[in-house]
């Protein structure tokens, strides 16, 4: 690593590299969503300030869980793509139901325990449900990226889904451009984007109606999600592109 100094200073060469910085200390730990019992790889709590949120399981992840654990129905033989999946406990939720998962995250190491997890419940005995459970690197915005998966998964999905995933504001932007793109390749039926949302400023809440009605989308709260996840305040939206009279 190479630390420039100011004018007329030597260059700094300090001799520790990114993965000095990375805890990957995780623990087996159990997570419990109505009748669904899920053990996962995860750190209990972030450690460094590199961008490695995904390591652990924000308050999202359990909002969207129970949501789901209590509606089952919803996800029952579906095709699903979760964005930002970190260790993956909702997608693995959802291939107890689905016929297919597709977990992304952006962040290598991320996708290390993300496979690391999926792994894991392969050889579990719920292995048989987690057939349609596969990983890919999926940064919102990435054209190469989304055009990978756009054409491996041309009859798209009946659900994109997010947890926790709106708290850097330069990235929203970019995310709903992705889900716009992911909405429209559905080839039959309707897609929806489920968002389960964490309140943690003013601007981010409003920014985050403001982008999907740029990018086309109608945003709804899903009546009686509303709830204090942690110490916040969370919602669960359910986002779908416009109908072209609307
Ligand atoms: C706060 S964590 C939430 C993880 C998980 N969904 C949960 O609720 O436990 C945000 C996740 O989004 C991923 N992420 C952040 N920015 C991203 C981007 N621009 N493209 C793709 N993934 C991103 C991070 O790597 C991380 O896994």
């Amino acid at each position: 690593m190479r630390q420039m100094k100011g004018e007329g200073e030597e260059e700094d060469i300090v001799c520790l590299d990114e993965s000095f910085f990375i805890d990957d200390n995780y623990q087996l730990t159990t997570f419990t969503f109505g009748s669904q019992v899920i053990e996962l790889l995860c750190l209990q709590s972030a450690s460094t300030d590199f961008d490695l949120t995904g390591q652990l399981v924000w308050p999202g992840a359990m909002l969207l869980n129970d949501y789901l654990s209590k509606n089952a129905e919803l996800l029952q033989g579906c095709t699903v793509l979760e964005l930002g999946s970190g260790v993956g406990i909702t997608g693995i939720l959802c291939s107890r139901f689905c016929s297919k998962v597709v977990l992304t995250d952006h962040n290598e190491e991320v996708l290390k325990i993300l496979k690391k997890n999926i792994e894991l419940h392969a050889s579990s005995e719920n292995s048989k449900c987690c057939s349609g459970l596969v990983a890919e690197k999926l940064e919102w915005g990435n054209s190469e990226q989304i055009g990978h998966i756009l054409q491996t998964y041309s009859d798209g999905f009946d659900l994109i889904l997010g947890a926790d995933i709106c708290f850097q504001q330069s990235s929203i932007c970019l995310l709903f451009d992705t889900v716009e793109k992911l909405l429209r390749n559905r080839r039959e039926g309707q897609c929806k984007f489920i968002l389960a949302y964490v309140s943690r400023t003013k601007i981010m809440d409003s920014l985050v109606i403001s982008e999907a009605v740029r990018c086309g989308m109608q945003i709804n709260e899903l009546v009686g999600t509303r709830s204090v996840v942690g110490n916040l305040e969370g919602v669960i939206f359910e986002v779908t592109l416009k109908k072209q009279d609307e």
